[in-house]
């Protein structure tokens, strides 16, 4: 199966078409009529897609087994933040974390989904904030950014609300601000703005407290889009990618981190930082993984992502990998994380 068969395949069936029908009629969207998403040509990736090589087929016991049966691509529904279904416990704080590396490709998105869509799942709210022009957390959740009106793009330089763009529901527990290539533009836009570095913080003033956690899924730059994730969090979630080179350019962002922190958002601190695309078999992941957590020290989370071709074919089913591979090592790793989040508080 090829890893974008999940987008090609139009004969393929929202998995919740049937119990949403009369909803999304009612919001005038048919999710069977909407169109195939192709990935933007004007966006270019930073790290391509993990291809699947015959290293990955023999990392992952998952790999030999064909893809789960009733895997299907998952167009979300455009519902509106009105129509949120209604929460039923008490938020208490809420933590605002920016995951951030401006090194391209090393799981940001993928974490951002799949760590929000795990706490989703044990029963809390979050938000995930797409902070990158790229929109990957947006796609890889079935989002059809071709078919959104405004995105987060509006909120930081127009007068637009946050609730005003979020999606709520689009997992268990999760909803999404989602991003479009317009956000692009936003770079060089805000340079002329007044508090341009405080936009998203006072963005996000506004649904404090409605969410467990916020997570922002930066670009992989240190520009104002990612100064605005850094005064708007409170904690920074760093993936860090078990290959060569991990810890290049991981001062730079230690260094921005620093002054945003004197000059801008004095609580700022690391929450945690994240091994991915672990391959055990590999002297390079040990080394690579030791080197980390001596640099580190205890900020490291214990549990560590492994390199699956699961993880990297579930953002084309747009679905997060404890529902496209509920019981395979990925979805195992991320409830891990999840378990290890909500015990950090
Ligand atoms: N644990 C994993 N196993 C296999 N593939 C993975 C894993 N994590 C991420 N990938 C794949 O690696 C690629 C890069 O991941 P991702 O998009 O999450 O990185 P990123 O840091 O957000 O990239 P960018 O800097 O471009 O925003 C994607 O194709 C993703 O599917
Ligand atoms: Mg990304």
């Amino acid at each position: 199966m090829g890893l974008f068969d999940g987008l090609k395949n139009q004969s393929r069936k929202p998995k919740d078409q049937e119990g949403n029908a009369a909803e999304s009629e009612q919001i005038g969207y048919n999710p069977e009529n909407a169109p195939v998403i192709e990935r933007d040509p004007n966006v270019s990736r930073e790290t391509s897609v993990v291809s699947s090589t015959q290293e990955d087929l023999q990392a992952d016991a998952y790999t030999n087994e064909p893809a789960p049966s009733e895997a299907v691509y998952t167009a979300t529904p455009l519902r509106s933040y009105a129509e949120k279904k209604p929460v039923r416990h008490v938020v208490g704080t809420t933590k605002v974390i920016a995951i951030l590396n401006q090194k391209g490709g090393v799981g940001k998105s993928t974490t951002t989904i799949n760590l929000g869509a795990a706490l989703g799942a044990m029963g809390k709210q979050v938000l995930l904030i797409d902070l990158d022009p790229q929109g990957n957390t947006s796609s890889g959740l079935g989002i059809e950014k071709n078919l959104l009106n405004e995105c987060i793009y509006d909120v930081l330089i127009s007068d637009t609300q946050l609730t005003d763009i979020i999606i709520p529901d689009v997992c268990e527990g999760l909803d999404v601000a989602p991003a479009t290539i317009n956000l692009a533009g936003a770079e060089v836009e805000l340079v002329s703005e007044m508090a341009r570095e405080g936009r998203l913080k006072e963005a996000i003033g506004h649904v404090r407290g409605k969410y467990d956690y916020i997570f922002i899924d930066c670009p992989p730059s240190l520009g104002l889009l990612t100064v605005n994730a850094l005064v708007a969090a409170d904690k920074l979630l760093i993936p860090i990618q078990c290959e060569f080179y991990a810890l290049e350019g991981v001062t730079k962002l230690l260094d921005s981190m620093k002054r945003v922190k004197s000059l801008l958002n004095p609580g700022l601190e690391i929450y945690g930082v994240l091994l991915t695309m672990y391959d055990g078999r590999t002297t390079l992941s040990k080394q690579v993984a030791a080197e980390v957590r001596n640099f580190f020290g205890r900020t490291v989370f214990d549990t560590v992502i492994p390199r699956t071709v699961k993880i990297s074919e579930a953002p084309s089913f747009g679905q997060p990998i404890n529902e496209y591979d509920p019981t395979g090592k990925g979805a195992e790793a991320y409830c891990a994380l999840a378990r290890e989040v909500s015990q950090r508080g």
